[in-house]
């Protein structure tokens, strides 16, 4: 029997998540944009893929300057996806197929839209409105140069120069995005309570969770200092912008709310940190719960690579006693199989470029050797829409159809990250491959690839040599299997450049990384493959997952019963 973690109480630990991506996953309306009707008609699907939650991208009102994540109202959905009401429906409904929910906070920043920001503009300098955020008086004779040398993170200055009520230039105001993100003041103790009722408004309607974005920028050094991008930050220096040690004391907070409900609710940080123990310092026991690994995402498609990445997470999650996560992609990342398609396989998020030289087939082969890696490692797991139908990355995009800020700001140099945010294929053969129904009135907001028949859900439905087909398998048998999810992993020894790993006495994950086939440790039965192992051998950047009745601690120890 299958067990969904609907009961566990602290199911994040060895959750398997799904990134619903919802202007891209399904669109029910017809207007070439996902919705929440049509999550709630995929629904099923999401169910027989095994996921245990759902991460929804923000579905707030919003301009949607930055896809959403300029947030105008928190409790509001845009009427682009639907109703509050519609919300509300669709975590209860997920819920009754055993599936969580989990929404998208975004903290650092509210959207130019937003009521505290208009009231800010209209109240003038040194008002109490202003306070809420970073206004601040320009440099130079009169005002025209900015506050001080910032970089936004989508490219150019990270200030902007306000226009005062009387249409004379005014303060600027700080923006570590774009400028229709502006930063908030977090040592205002409004912009404090004001988070924590958010955080209860969507607590109270079912959420299980929430992804904390941008986590650790939130706080910022009141002296605005300019800061030295060209030198290596000094250790041990707070930083003016980012992982300053006055977070922590907002998610204690934080975590007291989640844990006033019966049911605790789940924090997970979005942290990009390069020190693994600063990393984890916001998951210590009245902190954070989990935070996504990028240092893993990041990684190249490399043996000894992933294994130190591997096992440095383990040993800095351990003393805090949080579990690890594993990600290979999101909405802001290259396409996995198109990313491992290329000679350098890992990822810098400074540096995102299209039109390197892909081979796809071989990214597509690596990533099934990773979805089973991933799937195997002690910890919750986090799937990106699309990862599941080996989507790969969209970069003939036409210029007058992205809309990602990134390349925008950056004049293009950056491509953006729409490259893998192109609405999903469900069915057909031609866009919009059932992404809208028939008799659309729009074509989908971003243009899928017109060789994308292969790749919808219905054409990988039933094939069993689908990427679908293979995390249907993995996922059914990664709930059923106790020794995965949380829970210990122990290396066992291997040939070179092969990752072999124990969970519990009886299972064994084995991913090759080496460019000859590798022989396979003792077991009883392959639980699971990529592909064929001929021979008994595993094939180059192939996995596969091992019944292993194999000895411990000397004795011979009987498999599981089955089901
Ligand atoms: C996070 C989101 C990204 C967004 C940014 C600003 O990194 O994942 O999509 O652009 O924050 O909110």
């Amino acid at each position: 029997m299958e067990t969904p973690t609907v009961h566990e109480p602290q199911w994040w630990r060895g959750a398997a998540i799904y990134q619903v991506y919802v202007r891209s996953f399904a669109d029910a309306g017809g207007d070439g944009v996902g919705d929440l009707a049509g999550v709630r008609a995929r629904l099923p699907y999401l169910a027989d893929l095994g996921v245990d939650a759902l991460w929804f991208t923000p579905w707030y009102s919003s301009p949607l300057a930055d896809g959403g994540y300029d947030v105008a109202d928190y409790r509001e959905i845009d009427p682009m996806f639907g109703t509050l009401a519609e919300a509300e429906k669709l975590i209860s409904e997920a819920l009754d197929l055993g599936i969580r929910t989990i929404v998208d906070i975004v903290p650092n920043h509210v959207s130019s839209a937003h009521v505290w920001f208009q009231q800010a503009l209209e109240a003038g300098s040194g008002s109490p409105e202003r306070a809420r955020f970073w206004f601040r008086p320009g440099r130079g004779e009169h005002g025209e140069l900015a506050p001080n040398n910032w970089r936004s993170q989508f490219g150019g200055p990270a200030w902007t120069r306000s226009t005062d009520p009387d249409g004379t230039p005014g303060e600027w105001y700080l923006h570590r995005f774009a400028p229709e993100q502006p930063d908030l003041n977090w040592a205002h103790p409004e912009v404090r309570q004001e988070h924590e009722d958010v955080l209860r408004f969507w607590f109270d309607r079912g959420a299980a969770g929430v992804r904390i974005d941008s986590a650790a920028e939130l706080v910022k050094d009141p002296a605005l200092p300019d800061y030295d991008y060209d030198s290596a930050h000094p250790d041990g220096e707070p930083h003016p912008y980012n992982d300053r040690d006055e977070l922590h004391d907002i998610y204690r907070s934080w975590r007291v709310v989640a844990d006033s409900y019966p049911q605790p609710r789940a924090l997970i940080g979005e942290i990009w940190l390069p020190d693994p123990e600063r990393f984890a310092r916001y998951l210590r026991p009245d902190e954070l719960h989990t935070a996504f690994n990028f240092g893993f995402l990041a990684c190249p498609w490399d043996a000894e690579a992933l294994r130190e990445s591997i096992s440095t997470t383990l040993a800095v999650h351990a003393p805090v006693g949080a579990p690890a996560t594993w990600v290979l992609a999101n909405h802001d990342i290259t396409r996995t199989v198109t990313r491992y398609g290329r000679e350098s396989t890992g990822f810098d998020f400074a540096a995102k470029a299209h039109g390197i030289p892909t081979d796809l087939a071989l990214g597509t082969r690596r990533a099934r050797a990773a979805a089973l890696l991933t799937l195997a490692l002690p910890g919750s797991v986090y799937l990106y829409q699309g990862e599941e139908l080996a989507l790969p990355e969209v970069e003939d995009i036409p210029a007058d159809r992205i809309e990602d800020p990134m390349y925008h700001r950056t004049g293009g140099t950056d491509p953006g990250r729409d490259g893998c945010r192109v609405p999903l294929p469900w069915n057909g053969s031609a866009p919009p491959y059932g992404f809208s129904p028939a008799g659309a009135t729009a074509e989908p907001w971003l243009p899928q690839p017109l060789d994308w028949s292969a790749l919808t859900a219905a054409a990988q439905d039933g094939d069993s040599d689908s990427m679908l087909t293979l995390y249907r398998r993995a996922l059914r048998i990664r709930r059923n299997e106790p020794a995965l999810g949380d829970g210990p992993m122990e290396w066992m020894e291997s040939a070179p450049l092969v990752l072999a790993f124990r969970r519990g006495p009886h299972f064994a994950c084995v991913v090759n990384l080496s460019d000859a086939p590798a022989p396979l440790p003792e077991h009883s039965d392959v639980l699971l493959a990529c592909g064929p192992t001929p021979g008994g051998l595993l094939p180059p950047d192939a996995a596969v997952w091992l019944r292993t009745p194999l000895v411990e601690h000397g004795a011979q120890v009987a498999p599981p019963r089955a089901g």
